[in-house]
């Protein structure tokens, strides 16, 4: 066999492997599902929720206190503990244009700064003015010694 020959021959048996490989490794019954839509009432989210944090230690510790609050980033879950020490957890995303909302103790309500408006403590609309028409999801906040668990009672 002659150089150019043997060239031409592994040459074109490595553009071969490269694109299988590439077929393979672009194939879309290989990637996982990426899209996952926003947790609010609108568009609740498609997996299972049910999680349990331990209230005294980082970064839940607000939640030891009678009016404290934390968001949970990863399922977009606001929880808080009202005056009277109850656990409470909605939808943290605002249904009218998803923007984060507080929890206010004092007046016993989550709100939305976005543009004003207020949720009850189980995430009703409390104003048929305001912007968001919408409830927030309501999830179930249960406290056992300093584990709590949220999680959704419809699934
Ligand atoms: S985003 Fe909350 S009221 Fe507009």
């Amino acid at each position: 066999m002659e150089r150019k020959d043997f060239i031409e021959k592994v040459g074109l048996s490595a553009a071969s492997v490269l694109i299988f490989g590439c077929m393979q490794g672009c194939s879309k019954s290989d990637s996982p599902a990426t899209t996952q839509p926003p947790s609010n009432n609108n568009n609740p989210p498609t997996s299972k929720i049910d999680f349990t944090i331990n209230i005294t230690n980082n970064p839940y510790t607000d939640l030891n206190t009678a009016g404290g609050f934390y968001v949970d980033r990863t399922t977009n879950i606001i929880i808080a503990r009202t005056l009277t020490n109850d656990f409470i957890a909605v939808s943290s995303l605002c249904t009218h244009q998803q923007v984060t909302i507080d929890f206010q103790p004092n007046s016993n309500r989550f709100f939305c700064s976005g543009h004003n408006s207020a949720f009850s403590t189980t995430g009703a609309v409390l104003d048929a003015q305001q912007p968001a028409k919408v409830a927030l999801k309501q999830y179930k906040a249960i406290l056992t010694g300093s584990s709590l668990r949220i999680f959704d009672p419809l699934n």
